[in-house]
């Protein structure tokens, strides 16, 4: 039975939009009739002609899956995102045609908190800076300035999820105070609730933004919220790329209005604003907030075991819709 099983899946059609992981795509392989969108785009004729036979859809936060491609697909059951983040896919659409759609949560939180950590303590302690400052012989030749404390201070969430509830257990641990912002208000014992970003950040020293990309987060960073958070405030942001306006992010840090910045994601990667290259206090990470072999692995395993439950009609592990 197993084995009639498995060669049904065999001549189900998947589509993977972008190359992500090569474990993810041989997996993908063994199991089922893989199409790969970046060797046959969606209007070649190869992939014209086997439309029909694609059932499911294997997306990421750098291709997910838009309207075009969905309505390529007349016979598409599921959308199996290799992300927690799933902005990249158009949901209303998934939902007026009945297509499921699943993500990759909990496996990732960890690895992202730890990021968000880890950019904090790099942009207060100035890691990077130093890090240069040795390799390029500067320290025969001075000193580098002081860096500020991360440990003791005030910490602002922006999304008390999953990793926004992360980063706060670990903020802790460092001594700091916790104070969030967030869709619903959670009375979280011990946390301070502040019902606006401004206040939030008026009120914190790290602001970290780690909540989902919708209609009503986009820009949630704006030049209001980085004058409250203020010349010696320090923003990390490990959510989205669009959450932040990068242009009133860039005038604030050349004008020496805010403290400095770390940042994993950006509004259009894999681009980022000029400006912030020449800057000693932003610290730029290419998305890889996720990207440890362990997460890597475990997020693939998820995609697959969707996949599965649903082609087996099984109830899907980690299910959107
Ligand atoms: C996610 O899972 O959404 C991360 O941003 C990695 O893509």
């Amino acid at each position: 039975l197993e084995l009639l099983a498995a060669l049904k899946m065999e001549k189900i059609g998947v589509a993977m939009t972008t190359p992500m992981f090569t474990y993810l795509e041989k997996q993908l392989e063994q199991r089922f009739n893989l199409f790969k969108l970046w060797i046959h785009p969606l209007n070649s004729d190869y992939l014209q002609q086997n439309a029909k036979s694609i059932r499911a859809v294997v997306g990421c936060t750098k291709i997910g899956a838009d309207a075009n491609l969905i309505d390529t697909f007349p016979a598409l059951e599921i959308v199996a995102s290799f992300s927690v983040g799933i902005d990249k896919i158009d949901l209303p659409k998934c939902r007026v045609k009945g297509i499921r759609v699943t993500n990759t949560p909990e496996v990732l939180t960890d690895d992202v908190a730890d990021a968000a950590i880890g950019l904090a303590i790099a942009v207060s302690r100035r890691i990077c800076e130093s890090d240069r400052f040795v390799k390029s012989g500067s320290w025969t030749k001075g000193g580098l300035g002081l860096g500020t404390k991360f440990n003791g201070k005030s910490v602002g969430i922006v999304g008390l999820g999953r990793i926004g509830s992360a980063i706060a257990k670990r903020a802790e641990a460092f001594g700091c105070s916790i104070s969030y912002c967030s869709r619903n208000e959670k009375h979280h014992s011990g946390y301070k609730y502040f019902p606006s970003v401004v206040d939030l950040a008026a009120n914190s020293q790290f602001l970290f933004v780690a909540c989902n990309l919708t209609q009503e987060t986009k820009h949630i960073i704006n030049r209001e919220v980085i004058d409250a958070l203020g010349p010696n405030g320090i923003l990390i942001n490990v959510g989205r790329g669009a959450h932040v306006n990068e242009s009133e992010l860039v005038s604030a840090l050349l004008e020496g209005r805010l403290g400095g910045v770390g940042l994993d994601v950006f509004e259009n990667e894999p681009h980022v604003p000029e400006q912030l290259l020449e800057l000693e206090n932003a610290v730029l990470l290419p998305h890889v907030g996720t990207d440890t072999i362990e997460t890597t692995i475990a997020m693939a395993d998820l995609v697959i075991g969707n996949l599965e439950a649903h082609f087996r009609n099984e109830p899907l592990i980690t299910p959107v819709i």
